[in-house]
């Protein structure tokens, strides 16, 4: 079984090293020639945990390639999976196609022989039978059939997510096509894995209704943690108790600054814009999108408030860049919202974060970079912890309180016991609980 992988970034890197760990040839291929160059000499364009040992033993053990030859790649594919991006559509935010459509172009070029395409990447319903016309346009003697097989894993845990899933979901009509994906996943199936088996277009829904449900989820906790507040209740004690009622879940119930990320924000558009279209608008996507762009943009505030009403002339340190812990991963995080908005209003902001500093330099102008955390908090006037990274969750703070100007902590990830906080000294706030600092 060989495997060619068109796309090598998050998804395609991580789907490709657990594919050649199932014991798959896999070659992975980039337009991109720098990637490859940095991968053929070993080095790991992203930060995701594990994956680089992951890597290093498939390439020792010859069953993982990199190239930026699709051609090859494919011409000896027994399946060619499409992992290319598919960003927000400027102006509409339908989901970007281009890189999908090329990338099917140049596969039907290069296929021979019986060739399942599968589509990875997030696609809107219909893209499927899309890349089928083209494909039989391109090559109308070509033998093969279209797949969708969407990634469900998480940045920061993709390995586990990939190689131990929930569910995998093969959206196919061809008895022959869905053979090919049970000798893919097969150590899967002897897992006992959940396989789902679909047409194309359901398995394409279920991707995005899948991601729209849990920024939702997100959405609603958000919404009840702002409720906590003004009429006095504690957002973690809801979560847990309604997340104990099995049909609700534990999971994802984490109140913050609002969900960032490469995916909800750019899906949850593409699937109400999509739905719009169909004459069958989604209400509830559309608010949850509105809702979550209004929190970030909105988090400043609790920073300015928590400052006397002013950040004219202050300096804020905030921890934490990446919309999420463990990823290097800068795309549509909070965090851009808020420190622009911190300057904005006049404030000096410190940044420091163990992944995302070379990310965030791309997106983020005139903050000061900082080495460390306790760097980035000399002298200010506010701390804004953004990130839960484990290297902020036991900060020392007696050193914190040494080390800043004022003792002012807005935890926005909820990390921190504020009575303990509370009791060092800290005027602290946090989201959906207790506010006692602004009571008192
Ligand atoms: P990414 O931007 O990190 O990587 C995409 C890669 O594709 C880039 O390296 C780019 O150079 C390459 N590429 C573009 N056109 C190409 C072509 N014609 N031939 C070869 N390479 C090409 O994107 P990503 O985060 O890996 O996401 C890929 C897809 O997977 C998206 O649709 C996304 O929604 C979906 N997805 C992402 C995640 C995630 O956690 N990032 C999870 C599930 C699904
Ligand atoms: C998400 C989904 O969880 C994956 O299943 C999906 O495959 C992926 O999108 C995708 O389609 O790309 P990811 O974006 O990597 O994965 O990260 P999440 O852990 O889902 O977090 C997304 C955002 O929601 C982050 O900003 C996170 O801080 C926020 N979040 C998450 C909360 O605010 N509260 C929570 O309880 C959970």
């Amino acid at each position: 079984m060989q495997i060619a992988m068109i796309g090598a970034g998050y998804v395609g890197l991580v789907s490709g090293a657990c594919f050649s760990e199932f014991g798959i040839d896999v070659k992975c291929v980039d337009t991109d020639s720098g990637k490859i160059a940095r991968l053929l000499k070993g080095e790991i364009p992203i930060f995701e945990p594990g994956l680089d040992e992951l890597i290093e033993r498939n390439i020792a053990e010859g069953r993982l390639e990199f190239t930026t030859d699709l051609k090859q790649a494919v011409s000896a594919a027994d399946a060619v999976f499409i992992a290319v991006g598919t960003p927000s559509r400027r102006g509409d935010g339908f989901a970007d196609l281009s890189y999908v459509h090329a990338a099917a172009r140049e596969i039907a070029v290069a296929m021979t022989g019986y060739t399942v395409v599968v589509t990875k990447s997030t696609v809107p319903v219909g893209t499927g039978a899309e890349i089928e016309r083209i494909i039989r346009d391109t090559r109308p003697d070509a033998d093969f059939d279209v797949v969708s097989n969407p990634e469900f894993l998480r940045e920061g845990a993709a390995i586990g997510d990939f190689m131990r899933p929930d569910r995998v979901v093969i959206g196919t009509e061809s008895e022959r096509a869905r053979k090919t994906m049970q000798r893919i996943y097969r150590p899967l199936y002897l897992m006992e894995t959940p396989i789902v088996h679909t047409s194309v277009e359901s398995a394409e829904l279920t991707k995005y209704a899948a991601n729209a449900f849990l920024a939702a989820k997100i959405t609603f906790i958000n919404e009840i943690a702002d409720l906590c507040e003004k009429v006095g209740g504690d957002v973690h004690d809801v979560a847990r108790g309604i997340g104990l009622d099995g049909r609700i879940g534990r999971k994802f119930l984490h109140a913050g600054p609002g969900y960032g990320g490469s995916c909800f924000p750019k899906d949850t558009l593409a699937l109400a814009r999509t739905a719009q279209q169909a004459g069958a608008p989604l209400r509830i996507v559309e608010s949850v999108i509105e809702i979550n762009a209004e929190r970030k943009r909105n988090m400043a505030q609790r920073v300015i408030a928590q400052c006397g009403g002013t950040v004219e002339g202050k300096t804020i340190a905030v921890l934490g860049l990446t919309f999420k812990p463990n990823t290097d991963d800068m795309r549509d995080a909070p965090s851009l919202d808020i420190v622009s908005a911190l300057q904005a209003a006049g404030a000096r902001v410190r940044v420091y974060d163990p992944q995302g500093m070379e990310e965030a330099k791309k997106l983020m102008d005139g903050a000061d970079y900082c080495e460390g955390a306790y760097e980035a908090m000399d002298g200010a006037d506010a701390l804004v912890i953004v990130t839960e990274w484990n290297a902020f969750r036991a900060l020392d703070l007696a050193r914190v309180k040494q080390t800043m100007k004022t003792p002012i902590m807005v935890d926005l990830r909820n990390i921190y016991d504020p009575e303990e906080v509370r009791a060092a000294g800290f005027d602290y706030t946090c989201i959906g609980r207790p506010n006692l600092a602004l009571e008192a």
